[in-house]
C-alpha cells in the first residue's frame, strides 16, 4: 500500500460498508433472512391491494352513489306533484339509505375545500353523472357525505352515510397483514433461539477444549448437523486427552527405564578407578541423569490438574516472593482484581522457569501482568546477555542451550523454556521471546512474554 498517494479521506468500499451494517451473529443474520422477504412480500401485497383492489372498489362505490344521486335528482325534477316527489324521497331513504331535502329558490353555497382520494373520486363520478353544478360537503354531520345539487328551481341536498363509499377492507387488510407478520416473526424468533443455543454451546465447548479446560459431556441437541459437529468435537476431545496421557506415560517410562542402565554404568566406572577418561564419562553420565530427572519432573507435572479461577496478582505475588528468596532484585507490577482460569501448579512452573532464567542469565527480573483484548499478558524482563533474534525460536527446543551457558556451572539442562511453552500452549496461549526494556550495561536483556486467553 502506498502511503504518500493515498487520499486524505479514507474510502471504504460499498461492499465493506454494507457488510458492517449487517448483523454478525447467526441469530441476527437468520432473523434478517426471514424478516427481509416477509417485509418485501408485505410491501408488494400492499401495493397490489391498493393499486388493484382498493382503487377498483372505491371507484365502483363512488360511481354507484353518483348514479343514485343523479337518478333521484332527475326523478324529483320530473315529478309534477308533491305526492310523487314525497314518494321519491321516501323510497330514496328506504331503499338507498339516502336522505333528500329540497330548498326551492336557493342557490348553491360556496364550495368547501374537500380533500382525500375518495372525495376526488366522488367528485369525478358526480361530474360524469350530473348535468347540474354541485358542491360536496363532508362537514355536514359525522360520518355523513353531503351533496348539494344546484338546479334552476332550487338546491337538492342528498345526505349519504359514509359507509356507502368507504370500504372497511382497508383497515382489515392492514391489521391482518401487520398482525400476521408480527405473529410469524415471533414464532420464527422463538424457534431460531432454540436452534442457535446448541451452536453457541458447541462454540463454547470448542473454546474450552482449546484452552485444555474440563468440558463435561454435554447433551447433543439441535439440528442433525450441529449434533454431528458436537459428537465429532467430543471424540476429538477424548483423542486429545488420550494422546496427552500417552505422551506423558511414554516420557515417564523411558526416563525411568534409562536410569537403571545409567546407574549400572556409574557403578562400573567407579569400579574402574579414577582417571581422566572415567572422570569425563562420569560427568557425561551425571548430565544424562540430570536430563532424565528433568524429563521425569516434566512428565509428572502434567498429571491431571483441574483448572480453577485464580487472582493473577496474588498468584504472581507468591511466585515472585519465592524467587526473591534467591535474589531480592525481583519486582512485580500487576493490578489486583484480574481473574483468570488456569492450572495453578503448571502455570507456577511456567512463570518460575522464566524468572529463573532471568535471574540465572541476568541479575534482575521485572515481572508485569495486564489484561487486554481477552488475553492475559505476563512479561518477565531481565538485564542479561539476551538471545539473538535468530536464536529465539531455537532455544525452545528440548535440551537446547546457547554456547556460553553450556558451562554446567551456570546453565541447566535446557528444558526450562520447552516446559514453559508447553504449559502456556496447553492453556491455549504461548511464550514468546522479545527485546527487553532493561537493556543496559550488562547486556541487551531479554523479555519473555506469556500470553493466555481469558
Ligand atoms: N533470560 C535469558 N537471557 C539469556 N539467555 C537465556 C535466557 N533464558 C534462556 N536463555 C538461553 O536459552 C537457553 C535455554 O533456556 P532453558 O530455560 O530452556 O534452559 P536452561 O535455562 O539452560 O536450563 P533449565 O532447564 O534448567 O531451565 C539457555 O541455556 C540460555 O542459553
Ligand atoms: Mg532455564
Amino acid at each position: 500500500m502506498t502511503i504518500e498517494n493515498s487520499p486524505p479521506v479514507r474510502h471504504i468500499p460499498l461492499k465493506l460498508r454494507l457488510k458492517r451494517l449487517l448483523p454478525r451473529s447467526l441469530f441476527g443474520r437468520t432473523l434478517l433472512i426471514f424478516v427481509v422477504p416477509t417485509f418485501i412480500m408485505l410491501a408488494a401485497a400492499t401495493y397490489v391491494f391498493f393499486d388493484r383492489h382498493w382503487y377498483t372498489v372505491e371507484q365502483r362505490m363512488t360511481h354507484a352513489l353518483a348514479g343514485d344521486t343523479a337518478f333521484i335528482v332527475d326523478l324529483l325534477q320530473k315529478s309534477n306533484n308533491v305526492e310523487s316527489a314525497n314518494e321519491v324521497v321516501r323510497l330514496a331513504s328506504q331503499k338507498m339509505d339516502l336522505s333528500v331535502t329540497f330548498a326551492p329558490g336557493m342557490s348553491l353555497p360556496e364550495p368547501h375545500s374537500v380533500r382525500g382520494p375518495i372525495a376526488v373520486m366522488l367528485r369525478h363520478a358526480l361530474n360524469e353523472s350530473l348535468s347540474d353544478p354541485f358542491v360536496l360537503d363532508m362537514t355536514y354531520a359525522p360520518e355523513t357525505i353531503g351533496i348539494k345539487v344546484g338546479a334552476p328551481e332550487g338546491v337538492y341536498t342528498i345526505l349519504s352515510p359514509e359507509r356507502r363509499v368507504y370500504t372497511p377492507t382497508t383497515q382489515v387488510f392492514i391489521l391482518w397483514m401487520t398482525g400476521s407478520s408480527i405473529l410469524l416473526t415471533t414464532i420464527a424468533l422463538v424457534f431460531m433461539r432454540n436452534q442457535i443455543r446448541p451452536i453457541r454451546r458447541l462454540a463454547e465447548a470448542a473454546e474450552a477444549i482449546g484452552k485444555s479446560r474440563e468440558v463435561p459431556w454435554f447433551k447433543l441437541e439441535g439440528s442433525s448437523e450441529v449434533r454431528q459437529a458436537g459428537a465429532a468435537l467430543m471424540i476429538m476431545r477424548d483423542r486429545l486427552k488420550r494422546q496427552i496421557v500417552q505422551r506423558t506415560t511414554m516420557l515417564a517410562g523411558v526416563s525411568h527405564d534409562l536410569r537403571t542402565p545409567l546407574t549400572r554404568m556409574r557403578l562400573q566406572i567407579e569400579l574402574m578407578g579414577a582417571s581422566a577418561e572415567t572422570e569425563e564419562l562420569a560427568s557425561d553420565i551425571s548430565e544424562m541423569e540430570e536430563m532424565l530427572n528433568a524429563y521425569l519432573a516434566f512428565a509428572r507435572g502434567e498429571e491431571e490438574e483441574a483448572a480453577a479461577a485464580v487472582d493473577l496478582a496474588e498468584f504472581l505475588g507468591e511466585i515472585v516472593a519465592s524467587a526473591r528468596r534467591q535474589n531480592p532484585d525481583v519486582t512485580l507490577n500487576a493490578a489486583p482484581g484480574m481473574e483468570i482460569i488456569l492450572r495453578r501448579n503448571a502455570m507456577r512452573r511456567c512463570v518460575s522457569n522464566l524468572i529463573g532464567n532471568a535471574l540465572r542469565y541476568g541479575s534482575r527480573a521485572d515481572v508485569a501482568a495486564f489484561i487486554r483484548d481477552n488475553a492475559v499478558t505476563i512479561t518477565i524482563d531481565d538485564n542479561g546477555p539476551g538471545i539473538a533474534p535468530a536464536l529465539r525460536e531455537e532455544v525452545f527446543r528440548p535440551f537446547t542451550r546457547i554456547d556460553e551457558s553450556r558451562n554446567p556451572a551456570t546453565g541447566g539442562v535446557g528444558l526450562g523454556l520447552t516446559i514453559a511453552r508447553d504449559i502456556a500452549r496447553f492453556h491455549g496461549g504461548d511464550v514468546i521471546l522479545e527485546d527487553s526494556p532493561l537493556a543496559g550495561r550488562n547486556g541487551p536483556g531479554l523479555r519473555a512474554r506469556v500470553w493466555l486467553p481469558v
